[in-house]
Parts: C-alpha cells; sequence; structure tokens
C-alpha cells in the first residue's frame, strides 16, 4: 500500500491509483499492465543491444527517429519534429507542467474541458491558472461563443478525453483551431490516449498549421504499451506559439533516456507492423467482457457506448461511485470513483467508476465478477 503518499482520504485520483498499485487486481489507473504480447517481449529482449546502439549514435538522431516512428504510427505525418520543435519529456504529466509555467508568463485565464482527468487542472492551478470550464459538449456542437473565447488565453483540450473517450473530429478541430486563431488563443491538445482511437488518427498537426491558430500538443507513450513506467512525453508546438517552453524544458531537464526512445520506436515498428490492430482488439475484448458480464443488472449502464479507449465509464444508479469502489475493496478489486474527473462540480460524476482496461483478460473477467456480486 502507499497509504504514507495519502495524508487522509484521497484527495485527488492518482491517490485513489496509489492504493490500487499492490493489487493483482488493479483495475484503477491508466497505465498499460497487461502482460508484453510475444512480439513486445521480444523488443525487451533486446534491450542490450539497443542500448549499445544508443551509446553510438548522436543523441538527436535517436531521438528523431523515435519521433518519427511514434508520430507516423498515429497519422501525425505533419509532426514538427525536424524543425525541432518536439520536445521530449519524461512524462506527459512533465511535458504539462513545462506548458502550464510557460503558459503562465502570458495569461492567468484557461478554458478547460469538463470533465478531465484531473492531475491537467491541479497542474493548471499549480501555476495560478483561473480555470474556466468547457462542457465536453460544447466541442462537439456549435462554435464556441465569442464572449467565451474573448475571456481566455488558452483553450484545452483533451482528445480522446479520459475518461468518456469523446474524440474531437477533424471538423471540429478544424473549426476551434479557425476560432482560436481568430481570438488570438492558444489552442493546447493533450492526446495521451490517441493511440486506442483510430478516429483521432487523421493528422492533427496539418489542421493546426493550416488554420494558422497558435498550438501545442502533449503526446503520450505511457498509456499504449506495458513498459513498467518507461515511457515519453512530447510536447509539441507552433512556430508562432509565443511561449518560453524551450526555456522553461532547459529549466526542468536536459533530455531523456536514449534507452527509452529506442524502445519506443521498436515499439512503434511492432505496433505499425500489426500490433496496434492487435491491441484494439484486445481492448475491444475486455470491453465486451466488462458489458456482456453486467448486461442486465438493473440501474447499471454504460454512459459512453461508443467509447475506443483504454479505460470504461459505468453509471452505478443510485448508489455512489465511492460506495462501490468501497464495496469493491472487500473483494480486493481497485478501480476509480469518477467525481473528481469532474474537476469544476464533482457531483456530476459522484454515481460514477471508471474502469481500467489495459490489463489481462483473467483480471477483467475477475473484476467483472466482482462488480456483480457487488452490484447485483
Ligand atoms: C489525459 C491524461 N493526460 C496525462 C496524464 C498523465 O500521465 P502520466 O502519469 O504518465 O504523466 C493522464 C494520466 O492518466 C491522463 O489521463
Amino acid at each position: 500500500m502507499q497509504d504514507s503518499k495519502i495524508a487522509t482520504s484521497p484527495g485527488n485520483l492518482t491517490q485513489f491509483e496509489y492504493l490500487a498499485l499492490n493489487s493483482p487486481l488493479n483495475l484503477s489507473d491508466g497505465h498499460a499492465r497487461q502482460a508484453l504480447t510475444p512480439a513486445q517481449a521480444g523488443i525487451i529482449d533486446e534491450l542490450p543491444s539497443l542500448w549499445a546502439d544508443a551509446v553510438k549514435r548522436p543523441v538527436e538522431e535517436v531521438e528523431r527517429s523515435a519521433q518519427r516512428a511514434y508520430f507516423e504510427l498515429l497519422g501525425q505525418h505533419s509532426h514538427p519534429g525536424a524543425d525541432g520543435r518536439v520536445l521530449a519529456c519524461y512524462s506527459s504529466s512533465v511535458a504539462m507542467e513545462i506548458f502550464a509555467r510557460a503558459l503562465a508568463t502570458t495569461t492567468d485565464a484557461i478554458g478547460l474541458v469538463h470533465p478531465t482527468f484531473d492531475n491537467i487542472p491541479d497542474i493548471l492551478r499549480g501555476v495560478g491558472m483561473r480555470l474556466v470550464p468547457v462542457e465536453e459538449h460544447w466541442l462537439h456542437d456549435d462554435d464556441l461563443p465569442a464572449d467565451l473565447l474573448r475571456s481566455l488565453g488558452c483553450l484545452f483540450v483533451t482528445t480522446p478525453n479520459n475518461p468518456t473517450g469523446k474524440v474531437v473530429s477533424e471538423e471540429r478541430l478544424r473549426r476551434l483551431a479557425e476560432q482560436c486563431a481568430e481570438y488570438g488563443v492558444v489552442l493546447t491538445l493533450d492526446t495521451s490516449f490517441r493511440g486506442f482511437d483510430t478516429r483521432a488518427h487523421y493528422d492533427h498537426y496539418a489542421i493546426l498549421e493550416q488554420s494558422g491558430c497558435r498550438w501545442v500538443v502533449i503526446e503520450d507513450t505511457g498509456k499504449l504499451w506495458p513498459t513498467l513506467e518507461l515511457k515519453i512525453g512530447w510536447l509539441a508546438s507552433s512556430a508562432n506559439v509565443g511561449l518560453p517552453l524551450a526555456k522553461v524544458y532547459s529549466d526542468i531537464l536536459l533530455g531523456v533516456s536514449p534507452l527509452v526512445l529506442s524502445m519506443v520506436k521498436r515499439f512503434s515498428e511492432d505496433a505499425a507492423g500489426g500490433g496496434l490492430a492487435e491491441l484494439h482488439r484486445f481492448i475491444a475484448t475486455n470491453r465486451a467482457t466488462l458489458r456482456n458480464g453486467l448486461a442486465g443488472i438493473p440501474d447499471i449502464s454504460f454512459p459512453d457506448p461508443d467509447s475506443r479507449a483504454s479505460v470504461e465509464r459505468l453509471d452505478v444508479g443510485s448508489r455512489t461511485g465511492l460506495e462501490v469502489w468501497t464495496a469493491l475493496r472487500e473483494h480486493n478489486v481497485f478501480a476509480l470513483p469518477c467525481h473528481q474527473f469532474h474537476w469544476a462540480r464533482p457531483q456530476e460524476g459522484e454515481h460514477s467508476l471508471r474502469i481500467a482496461l489495459s490489463r489481462s483478460a483473467e483480471a477483467v473477467t475477475k473484476a467483472t465478477n466482482a462488480l456483480r456480486a457487488v452490484l447485483g
């Protein structure tokens, strides 16, 4: 147990996730924890030779080839890696912290999608930002109100969103970027869950560049592959972004491990050769196990029927997510109550629970059985 990291009751989602870390039935955090596929295990066996190779090659070359492999895998052909506008960080949260500190030099007002993972609002508040909730459905409907855009220095969107799995379509991204260009608002995307959903594989960078808006994108290899927290958060930005991202980056780190970059390159190549499609089938099977296993229980529903993300929300009806979370712990199963995703109005998430699907099929089956026992 990581109780020493928690003062009293969990104060944020990551503190709930700490409690689950040592359980074999940890369906709490969104990090990938399923077994390696045989092809991925082969890459891990290659680590000594990747190490030897990384030692010999210039860091910039290792970094560029990892970037190219990852961004191309996910359809992001127009990423600005060749122009040195993609910074490699230890994780997406580190990229987020760098972005937040840089943004705070120019504005204190940011519009943030609601709901979303709570470490995003927490990091933004940490640098003194005033957060304005942007309801998720606004992003998918009509133009954003002019008054809203005039009041913001930045619009922050998580796509695919965590926990809902909602993806901003190509048409909607184009309009949001055009509106941000018109009102001088920086458009920032967190695409940490992009890998799971081919609907998020259109070339976002081409659209952002065409709009002329100032933009930042945070990408993340960490949700996709079970690499024991060896991951990269990429921080990409437009040439005209006008934020001291490189300066703040240099305040925090010199660079990431070339070994991790080499590993990301090899995992990306394996994914491009069929591993990504296999992963999509794996997540879809786990999702079906959960949905089918809970079918027919009164007062239970799945609010995100179209989601392909590696997490699934469950509406637990008149119970609270916290009650169900507590009851599941009796079975040594850990999920995540959703109230804190609703960072502006936690009560809106009080009756839902998030289940992580990037786990072994066996763990998902056992957790589904425990949920049936608790909910039925
Ligand atoms: C959308 C999103 N962005 C960023 C993060 C942070 O990722 P990490 O803990 O790897 O820095 C998370 C964590 O789950 C997330 O859901």
